[in-house]
């Protein structure tokens, strides 16, 4: 901190990886349709966030020691957005530094773990200047997705739910909320390899894909499908169906490609290795016999999941099979996570 900050708080928060996608908003960064999602274990940001009290406010940011312009705009679009509820924001120079423990340049968002991780440290200083010590978990989540909607899914660990379905009463679009069902072994300890078929960035940021969504001809289908998926997914994350989950998981990936290369403008974010990829896992699946799955975010890298149990057989298959087709090779192993972390100085 190159100013003496009179209050400080450091968090590790996860990404997160999500298997019915959220696309799509409305108002304040609500989604248009459910998502569930589960935390990563590997892929985190860790944030500390010191207070300097100053009546004129106003914030630094750096990345790894750097300042970045791009972050700066976000967080400044972000703060505006949640004065009204910490007013810490208000009377204080805001001094945030983060590092993220995935490198640079993989193609892995890392917005949801960089906007939770903010906002748990936020929440957690405006706690400390109130004299309290009750983080309310579920305030966090809502000031996590103001910052990046699927930020509001890490804040916890294992698998999480954002948007309102009638049918789950404790769901909501403010906030998101731990599946509510027990989860089943196989997918207790699920592993998730990114292939990393590119890691330049993005030609259309999600931003403008969710935009695009407000117009979009399918836009009534997807929505439907997402709340269907939705239902489908917590049930065979219940009962333990690899199949189902699998069928869920390919099928809500490609349509949101599908819906990239159907907006206006068209885009498209899969490069030919991806598809030879997917190509590779459905050839294994079918002849092996072994539980492998695939799901993308919105990029051209494969997150193939399946469970630990499996690791050795896919691990060789991997090397042999897919590495070739990604970028110098570059394979980042993760698996599901217990979600964030306080992290008490000991200096
Ligand atoms: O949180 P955003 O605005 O970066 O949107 C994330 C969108 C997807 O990663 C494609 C899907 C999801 O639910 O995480």
């Amino acid at each position: 901190m190159t100013n003496k900050p009179s209050l400080t708080s450091t968090w590790q928060s996860p990404s997160n990886l999500a298997i019915v996608k959220y696309w799509g908003k409305k108002a304040l960064q609500e989604p248009v349709n459910p998502s569930v999602s589960f935390s990563l274990s590997e892929a985190k940001t860790t944030t500390t966030v010191g207070l300097v009290p100053r009546q004129d406010g106003g914030f630094s940011f750096r990345l790894d020691e750097l300042p970045v312009p791009k972050f700066e705009k976000k967080i400044e679009t972000f703060f505006n957005a949640i004065r009204a509820r910490l007013p810490i924001i208000e009377n204080h120079f805001i001094e945030i530094e983060s590092t993220n423990t995935f490198p640079h340049s993989t193609g892995i968002a890392s917005s949801a773990s960089a906007m939770s991780a903010l906002a748990l440290c936020l929440a957690d200083l405006q706690q400390q200047v109130n004299g309290k010590n009750d983080l309310d978990i579920t305030e966090v989540s809502s000031l996590a997705r103001i910052g990046s909607g699927s930020a509001s899914r890490s804040v916890y660990g294992n698998w999480n739910l954002w948007g309102r379905m009638a049918e789950l009463p404790e769901s909501s679009d403010f906030h998101a909320i731990p599946a509510p069902v027990d989860i089943a072994p196989v997918f207790r300890d699920l592993h998730d390899d990114i292939l990393i078929v590119s890691s330049q960035s993005k030609p259309v940021s999600s931003s403008h894909g969710h935009k695009l969504m407000d117009l979009h001809p399918y836009r009534e289908g997807r929505i439907s499908q997402a709340r269907r998926n939705t239902l489908e997914l917590l049930k065979h994350l219940s009962s333990g169906n690899f199949e189902g989950f699998a069928k869920i998981a390919e099928s809500e990936a490609l349509s949101l490609h599908g819906l990239m290369m159907s907006s206006t403008p068209a885009f498209t974010l899969l490069r030919p290795n991806t598809l030879a990829i997917i190509e590779k896992i459905r050839e294994f699946r079918d002849n092996k016999d072994i539980p492998v799955t695939f799901t993308m975010d919105a990029g051209p890298n494969i997150h193939l999941l399946y469970p630990k149990e499996f690791l050795n057989e896919v691990s060789e298959w991997e090397e042999n099979s897919l590495k070739p087709f990604c970028e110098d090779g570059r394979i980042l192993r993760d698996h599901i996570g217990k979600g964030p972390e306080k992290i008490i100085s000991t200096k």
